[in-house]
């Protein structure tokens, strides 16, 4: 309990009560936010305030006088109090409405229109073959970009000192057990073995895939390029068989009236092996390879070359893309700038 002393006396609270009545409406008109209102009000009527220090005084007050000063403090108490809530409706409507012209949407603005992406024009190609592919019965499936060198070289009839397996060539990966190592696909050829080996005959597949090689990049080569590989095996599929398809898909991509012809080629994968060349914007232009799958192949997936044979074929997308658009530069179609890509929506 404070000494009673600490109290102040019923002159010192009259003179109190007529300082805070002169000075409260000018200290309230002055207060600018609802914030510092609540602390004027803590100041002016809290527990810590002149009038509260006087009520707790008033069991001090001989009692004659009690009541009179009892109710001086209270109307001073009520006339600051009113003041206060007046200043509080005026300042809570000032930031209300500030508030709303801070939040004020105009609708009247023209939208920010988010960059359009595209589907790059390598993608769109491979699409569009795959596409012309599908209508003809094939399927579509992806493999692995990591590859063993037994898919992508061994189960291919690759043999073991063939220059492709070199690291002058081949990406070569530090990666998990493999007996026979781990490589980034030199092409999407191993698919063929991928598939065949989980699948019966027949099979037509076609598989679009980006492939890596230890090229320069250059207006012709680039270390990361994209290939679409074909199969078909079933019984008695001839190289007529593979002359029509080809021909045919030649005709949907290049136009009904464009010429092929076949050059023989070599490929450790297909016997015999052969180039399927078009004649387009007045020369021959070489378009794939292609060629009987080797019975090699199939023995080393598991299929019976007395019962099936097939045909398969290899084209590079970054090319057909380039010719497709006259695209001059290859490093056009790995260069990010909107400006460029933009072009072929
Ligand atoms: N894999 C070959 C390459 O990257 C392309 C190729 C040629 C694929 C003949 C084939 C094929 O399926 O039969 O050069």
């Amino acid at each position: 309990m404070e000494p009673t002393t600490n109290l102040p006396a019923p002159m010192e609270i009259n003179e109190t009560l007529e300082r805070l009545r002169a000075e409260a409406p000018g200290r309230i008109a002055a207060v600018t936010s609802v914030g510092d209102l609540d602390d004027l009000a803590a100041d002016l009527t809290g527990k810590r305030s002149p009038i509260a220090a006087g009520r707790r005084a008033l069991g001090t007050v001989p009692a004659e006088e009690r009541r009179e000063l009892g109710r001086a403090i209270n109307d001073v108490a009520v006339e600051i109090d009113s003041l206060l809530e007046a200043r509080r409706t005026t300042l809570e409507a000032a930031e209300a409405t500030e508030a709303l012209a801070a939040d004020r949407v105009d609708v009247t603005l023209p939208g920010r229109v988010p960059a359009r992406g595209t589907t790059h024009v390598i993608q769109q190609v491979m699409d569009e073959i795959v596409d012309i592919f599908v209508a003809m019965g094939y399927t579509a499936a992806t493999g692995p970009e990591a590859e063993t060198e037994f898919y992508n070289f061994t189960a291919l009839n690759f043999g073991a000192a063939h220059p492709s397996r070199f690291e002058s060539d081949t990406f070569y990966l530090d990666y998990g057990d493999d007996p026979e190592g781990v490589l980034l696909r030199t092409h999407t050829s191993p698919m063929q073995a991928r598939y065949m080996e989980d699948h019966d005959p027949p099979v037509y597949l076609v598989v679009p895939g980006r492939v890596f090689r230890r090229d320069q990049f250059d207006p012709t080569h680039s270390p990361v390029f994209h290939q679409i590989e074909g199969l078909a095996v079933d019984r008695d599929i001839t190289f007529g068989d593979l002359k029509g398809a080809l021909e045919h898909f030649a005709h949907e991509f290049l136009g009904p009236e464009t010429r092929v012809k076949f050059i023989p080629h070599y490929f450790p994968f297909t016997e015999p092996s052969a180039e399927m060349h078009v004649f387009d914007n007045g020369r021959w232009m070489e378009l794939l390879g292609c060629g009987m799958v080797n019975p090699a192949v199939f023995d080393a997936v598991g299929y019976d070359p007395n019962e099936v044979t097939g045909f398969a074929f290899g084209m590079g997308a970054d090319r057909l893309a380039m010719v497709r658009h006259g695209i001059t530069d290859l490093r056009h179609l790995f260069d990010p700038d909107r400006r460029i890509l933009e072009q072929y929506r």
